[in-house]
C-alpha cells in the first residue's frame, strides 16, 4: 500500500513505482493511497513504503520507458480519479512487460490515460480563461490592494497552473482560493495552502461594473452562438464571471439587435491602416505646430496617438547634428535606448557604430533616429521583450519621423530594416530584394535600404561576419552623399 504524500505527488509516485517494479510487485497486488496534505509548510511528508523498504533493500533497477509516457504522467497525476495511480502503474508495468504496447495506438489503459490527460488539460485551460479577480484592502500590507478569486477547478490543478498567473500577474498581488487548494503570489513567490470556501473571496468589487460596461459594449449580438458558448464557458464556470449575468439579458435583446445591425444602410469600407500622411514636409511641421528638435520632443513625450507610448519610460527621438547630410532611421527604441533616452546606444547601435567605424563615418556627421519613437514590448517575467510595433503604429508616428525630416533636412537617408522602409517610402518595400539599392521619395530624397543591425544579431554565429561585411558594404554606398 503505497502512500503518496499529496494529490499531485509525481515524485513519490515515480520513487514508489520504481521501486515496486524492482521487487516484480504486479499491479493488481497495490493499492495506492495518498495523503491530503494540509499544510506544506508545517507537515513533513509521511514516510513512503519506498521510505521504509528503501532502508532494508538495495537501491531499484530503473526501468526504461519512453519520454512521452513520463509526460503523460505528469498530467495524468492531477485527474481527481483516484484511481489514476492504478492507472499509471500498470501502464508502466506493461510497458516493461508487453514490449509491444508502445505501438498500439488503441490500447484502452492508454486511451484511458490520454483522456484523463485531455480532461486535466481542459481544466486547466478554463481556469486561466475564468479566474476573475476582485480586489480588497490587502491586511498583511496595508494601504495595498490583494486580488482575490474564486474557483473550483475539476481537477488537482492549482499547483500547475499557479506559475502560468505569477508570470501573466507579475506585479500585483494576487491570491487564489479554491476547495482544496489556495495560493498566493507576494510579487516574489508562490505560496501554496490549504483550501477554502466560497465565502472566503469577495463578492464584488469597484471595478466591477467597467468591466460590465465594457462587456456589454463589446457584446456583438450578430455574433453570439448559444450552443457554442455553452461549450466554451459552461454554466458551472458562470457564478464566477460577473459578465455571466449580462448573458440572459444581452441573448434576449441580441435578435432585435442585429435586426437593426443589418437594418442599417451600408457604409464604405474603413481602411483598417490609415494612410501615411502626404510627404510634403513643410505640411507636417505647420500641422504639428514644431519648429526645433526640442518643441518635437516635448510633443512626442506627450504623445498617445498608439498604445505604445503609455508603458515605454519615455519617447526617444533622433539624435545627430541639424543639416546632416545622412539620416539613418531604425525601427524603434529598443530596452536600453528607452532607459537612456537615445537612439541606437544597445546591441544594435553598438553593431551600427562599429559599421559606422569600419566606414570611417563619425557618428557625429550624421543624424540617427527611428520610425517609431517609443519602445513596444512584452512583459516576460522581469523582462522587457522587444515587439515589432504594428503598421497601424508606424503610420500613426509617421508624422513625427516627416518632422524630423524636415527640421534636420538630410540630403539622403538610410532605412535599417523594413519598418523604417514602409514609413520613409509609404509602402512596403522587399529588404532582400531591394537592400543595398537606392530608391527615391515623393520629396526628391534618395532611401538607401538596407537590414536592420538586430536581424545581423539574431544570425547564427558563423553566418555573422560575412552578414556584417554585406552590411557594411551596403552603406558604403551612402558614404558618398557625405
Ligand atoms: N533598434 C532600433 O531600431 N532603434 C534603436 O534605437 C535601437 C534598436
Amino acid at each position: 500500500m503505497p502512500r503518496l504524500a499529496s494529490e499531485i505527488d509525481l515524485a513519490g509516485f515515480r520513487n514508489e513505482a520504481r521501486e515496486l517494479l524492482a521487487h516484480q510487485v504486479p499491479p493488481h497486488e497495490v493499492k495506492w493511497e495518498t495523503v491530503h496534505t494540509l499544510n506544506d509548510e508545517l507537515f513533513d511528508p509521511p514516510a513512503t513504503a519506498a521510505d521504509q523498504r528503501s532502508r532494508s533493500i538495495p537501491k531499484a533497477a530503473t526501468a526504461i520507458v519512453p519520454a512521452s509516457f513520463l509526460r503523460l504522467c505528469e498530467v495524468v497525476v492531477l485527474h481527481h480519479d483516484p484511481q489514476r495511480f492504478a492507472l499509471l502503474y500498470r501502464l508502466l508495468w506493461r510497458l516493461v512487460h508487453e514490449p509491444t504496447l508502445r505501438n498500439d495506438p488503441l490500447d484502452a489503459d492508454m486511451l484511458h490515460a490520454q483522456q484523463m490527460a485531455q480532461a486535466v488539460r481542459r481544466d486547466m485551460h478554463k481556469m486561466k480563461a475564468f479566474v476573475r479577480f476582485r480586489q480588497v484592502a490587502d491586511e498583511s500590507h496595508p494601504g495595498e490592494v490583494l486580488h482575490v478569486a474564486w474557483f473550483e477547478p475539476a481537477h488537482h490543478v492549482v499547483e500547475a497552473v499557479a506559475p502560468w498567473f505569477a508570470r501573466r500577474f507579475t506585479n500585483i498581488r494576487w491570491a487564489i482560493l479554491t476547495p482544496e487548494r489556495s495560493v498566493r503570489w507576494d510579487l516574489e513567490r508562490l505560496l501554496f495552502g490549504p483550501g477554502a470556501s466560497r465565502q472566503d473571496a469577495p463578492a464584488a468589487d469597484a471595478g466591477e461594473a467597467l468591466w460590465l460596461t465594457y462587456y456589454e459594449s463589446i457584446f456583438n449580438p450578430a455574433r453570439l452562438k448559444m450552443r457554442q458558448l455553452h461549450k466554451e464557458m459552461p454554466r458551472k464556470y458562470w457564478d464566477n464571471l460577473p459578465e455571466a449575468r449580462l448573458i440572459g439579458e444581452l441573448s434576449a435583446q441580441a435578435q432585435e439587435r442585429s435586426g437593426a445591425m443589418i437594418d442599417q444602410p451600408a457604409q464604405p469600407p474603413q481602411r483598417r491602416i490609415p494612410r501615411p500622411v502626404a510627404v510634403e514636409p513643410e505640411d507636417t511641421l505647420a500641422r504639428d505646430g514644431i519648429d526645433s528638435l526640442e518643441q518635437l520632443k516635448a510633443a512626442t513625450l506627450r504623445c498617445r496617438e498608439c498604445p505604445i507610448g503609455e508603458f515605454a519610460t519615455q519617447s526617444v527621438n533622433g539624435e545627430g547634428r541639424l543639416h546632416a547630410p545622412l539620416m539613418f532611421v531604425g525601427e524603434q527604441p529598443g530596452d536600453q535606448e528607452d532607459l537612456q533616452g537615445h537612439p541606437f546606444v544597445g546591441p544594435a547601435g553598438k553593431l551600427l557604430d562599429r559599421a559606422l567605424e569600419a566606414l570611417g563615418i563619425p557618428r557625429d556627421i550624421v543624424f540617427v533616429s527611428n520610425a517609431v519613437k517609443h519602445f513596444k514590448f512584452e512583459l516576460r517575467g522581469k523582462r522587457r521583450i522587444h515587439k515589432s510595433p504594428t503598421q497601424r503604429e508606424a503610420a500613426a508616428c509617421l508624422h513625427w519621423l516627416e518632422d524630423e525630416i524636415a527640421l534636420v533636412q538630410p540630403k539622403a537617408l538610410v532605412a535599417l530594416g523594413a519598418t523604417a522602409a514602409r514609413s520613409l517610402m509609404g509602402h512596403a518595400v522587399s529588404v532582400t530584394a531591394e537592400r543595398g539599392k537606392w530608391l527615391q521619395r515623393a520629396d526628391g530624397r534618395k532611401v538607401l535600404i538596407t537590414l536592420h543591425p538586430s536581424a545581423l544579431l539574431r544570425m547564427d554565429p558563423e553566418e555573422k561576419d560575412a552578414a556584417f561585411d554585406a552590411f557594411v558594404a551596403d552603406l558604403k554606398k551612402a558614404k558618398s552623399v557625405l
